[in-house]
């Protein structure tokens, strides 16, 4: 039986801390879904599909090996994401208490729901500082984000935008 995991979030950018965390759990798990949650909640910097299509730019070009496959959800609970394709694992990168204390109840009622268990990766130290709203305040305010991000990301955070949001 193949072992599939979801790796998901809102990736809004796709840093080099979510990248670390895909490459590692690419090698424990048969298929890899790294899934970009739209989360009405939220104001985005990015469309859904320009993330998606980040992480599969920054996957190919990082050579991260291995069946990683690229996609979005936005009906519905994770889990039945999860239910859909099989998987039985959720992913997520862990940096700090502040992170234990917010993913604690989730990887709990997931569980719950589903019977989907959720594993936790500690970051490499060299990005266990990076976070997505961290790299949107710096771009925002015209700092670079090149040590954060992937090439992609980081090429088209320095040009202009036109403000747009979804
Ligand atoms: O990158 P983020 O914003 O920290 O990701 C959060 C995310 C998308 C993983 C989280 O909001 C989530 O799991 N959303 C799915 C909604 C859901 O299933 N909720 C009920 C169980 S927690």
């Amino acid at each position: 039986m193949s072992r599939i995991a979801v790796v998901p979030g809102s990736f809004d950018p796709v840093t080099l801390g979510h990248l670390d965390v895909i490459d590692r759990a690419a090698g424990m798990f048969d298929e890899l879904h790294v899934l970009v949650v739209h989360n009405p909640g939220k104001t985005a910097l990015l469309p859904v599909a320009q993330r998606v299509s980040l992480i599969e730019r920054a996957v190919a070009d990082a050579g991260i090996g291995g069946d990683v496959r690229v996609t979005s959800w936005s009906v519905g609970l994770l889990v039945d994401y999860c239910t859909e394709v099989g998987a039985s694992v959720l992913v997520k990168g862990i940096r700090s208490q502040v992170d234990v204390a917010y993913e604690t109840p989730m990887a709990i009622v997931n569980r719950n729901l589903a019977g989907v268990e959720t594993v936790f990766l500690l970051p490499d130290p060299a990005h266990a500082h990076v976070s997505s709203s961290l790299v949107r305040q710096v771009a925002s305010l015209g700092g670079d984000v090149a040590p954060y991000v992937p090439p992609a990301v980081a090429e088209l955070l320095a040009t202009p935008r036109d403000g747009s949001r979804s």
